[in-house]
């Protein structure tokens, strides 16, 4: 699979204004945008995932689970791609077909080829109205508030530590910028930050990412809507790491002439970008040419996915909006998006893609002491909220003589708390102790405008 995220050769690397890439230079000025010509020292990177990396993005695909027994899908795939999406196989109507009976095989045949294949993977999707099993579909009110909080927990337990990014929201907005209607957004318009929260809370290190279509166009309504949710999650510490436009330009769409304005939008709220799901319409050269380069143009567009391989494995196969032919063949619009990829932008991503989430995390979790013999840890994760207030769920660990401690950071104050022997020398502090019912307790926080989750510590005696 093409290559990482250092230039080719693990050479240094620049560029002229012009955006020609040169190599192998030896002496340069210690400062940015040093310009040197040499006609002809540009080493194109001759694939997707190659190209990509030497401006520290990536180049993905989707991947079917169902076509990897084919080899001629796999050899171009596993030479031209270094993200792979799972098409269909991590969304809940296959991840939990039954109710708290999780299935994880399609999934991860798909997770191991990527890996194999030294390809990263993005998870797609955690919370969605689309592709929920029909036990999800029947269900409303505080048990699905519930049952997507399991499953959030239960998915990310599984891929911990696996996985680059996951979609932990997909499709959620309306086209006029209102939320759309489903029986998530039934059980109450926060369960979408309820989603994003409990997903950090599960698995803190994978970047988090909200998904939808049809956000391309910066003047656009559903573009505003998403645009102010993340402005406000960012605002109160919702945990949000990256926005991705799934970019499908078929149908009738096509790249907006703002889209850099878009993805640079976004960028500046302080998320990564990603246009995850493209494809357009007879893979018009000059279309795929501009989404590429406006990924280029914004630091922090860290990659772009395409929704398949060869026309022949899309979701829209009729209108062929991929960059292989159903033979394999490279169609003009792959050597479109390979130049555009080549030349690069005025700047590379300041990001790594995978690795340590950015300071919007408000607290740490997980938090063990070991003060003497025994040893506990406290885990806290979402529960249900409200305008004014929210939920924590705390499971204990480890010893079962245990004292968990919890600092709720000012103005918030603690309200209530459930199954447990709990004192509070202040507002702000929470003393608890086991109270006979068990390692599993929770506490109402009243937030005052502060969100931040409390830091907890653990010791056991
Ligand atoms: C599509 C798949 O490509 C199809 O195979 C499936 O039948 C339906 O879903 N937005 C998304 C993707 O987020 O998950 C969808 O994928 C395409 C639209």
């Amino acid at each position: 699979m093409a290559g990482n995220s250092s230039g080719p050769h693990g050479r240094r690397w620049w560029r002229s204004p012009a955006g020609r890439v040169l190599a192998g230079v030896a002496t340069v000025a210690a400062t940015a945008a040093v310009l040197v010509t040499a006609p002809g020292a540009n080493a194109a990177a001759g694939t997707l995932g190659a190209a990509a990396a030497q401006s520290g993005r990536y180049f993905g695909t989707a991947i079917a689970g169902g076509r990897l027994g084919n080899s001629a899908y796999t050899t171009i795939a596993a030479r031209e791609f270094n993200m792979v999406t799972a098409e269909n196989e991590m969304k809940p109507d296959a991840t939990e077909p039954n109710q708290n009976q999780f299935n994880f095989s399609a999934g991860d045949q798909i997770y191991n080829w990527a890996i194999s294949h030294g390809s990263r993977v993005r998870g797609h999707t955690l919370a969605w109205h689309g592709q929920q099993p029909g036990w999800m579909q029947r269900m409303n009110g505080s048990a699905l508030r519930s049952a997507m909080i399991n499953h959030i927990q239960k998915v990310m337990a599984h891929y911990q530590g696996k996985l680059a990014y996951w979609d932990v929201v997909n499709e959620a907005f309306n086209e006029d910028g209102s939320r759309r209607s489903s029986n998530l957004q039934g059980t109450g318009n926060d369960w979408i930050e309820v989603a994003f929260r409990t997903a950090r809370a599960a698995a803190p290190s994978v970047k988090l990412c909200y998904n939808d279509y049809n956000i391309d166009n910066w003047n656009y309504g559903k573009t505003q809507g998403v645009y102010r949710m993340i402005q406000d999650f960012k605002s109160r510490g919702v945990p949000i790491d990256c926005v991705g436009l799934q970019a499908h330009f078929t149908g009738g769409s096509s790249v907006p002439s703002n889209f850099q304005t878009t993805i640079s939008s976004f960028a500046a709220l302080g998320v990564d970008v990603a246009l995850t799901e493209v494809d357009v319409t007879n893979s018009s050269t000059s279309q795929y040419t501009a989404l590429t380069q406006a990924c280029m143009n914004v630091a922090r567009c860290a990659g772009i996915t395409v929704w398949g391989v060869r026309d022949s494995d899309s979701w829209r196969s009729n209108e062929n909006p991929l960059l292989f032919d159903g033979n394999g063949n490279k169609k003009a619009a792959y050597n479109s998006v390979l130049n555009a990829l080549n030349v690069g932008g005025p700047t590379t991503t300041p990001t790594t893609p995978t690795g340590p989430t950015t300071s919007t995390t408000p607290t740490t979790p997980t938090t063990t002491t070991t003060p003497g013999g025994g040893s506990c840890t406290a885990t806290l994760s979402a529960g249900q909220s409200w305008s004014d207030r929210y939920n924590l769920n705390v499971s204990v660990s480890g010893s079962s003589t245990w004292t968990v401690t919890m600092n709720v950071p000012s103005p918030a104050r603690i309200s209530a708390t459930w199954n447990v022997n709990a004192t509070w020398p202040s507002s702000q502090v929470l003393v608890a102790k086991p109270n006979g019912s068990g390692d599993n307790w929770g506490v109402t926080i009243q937030h005052n405008g502060n969100r931040s989750w409390p830091s907890v510590s653990c010791s056991a005696s």
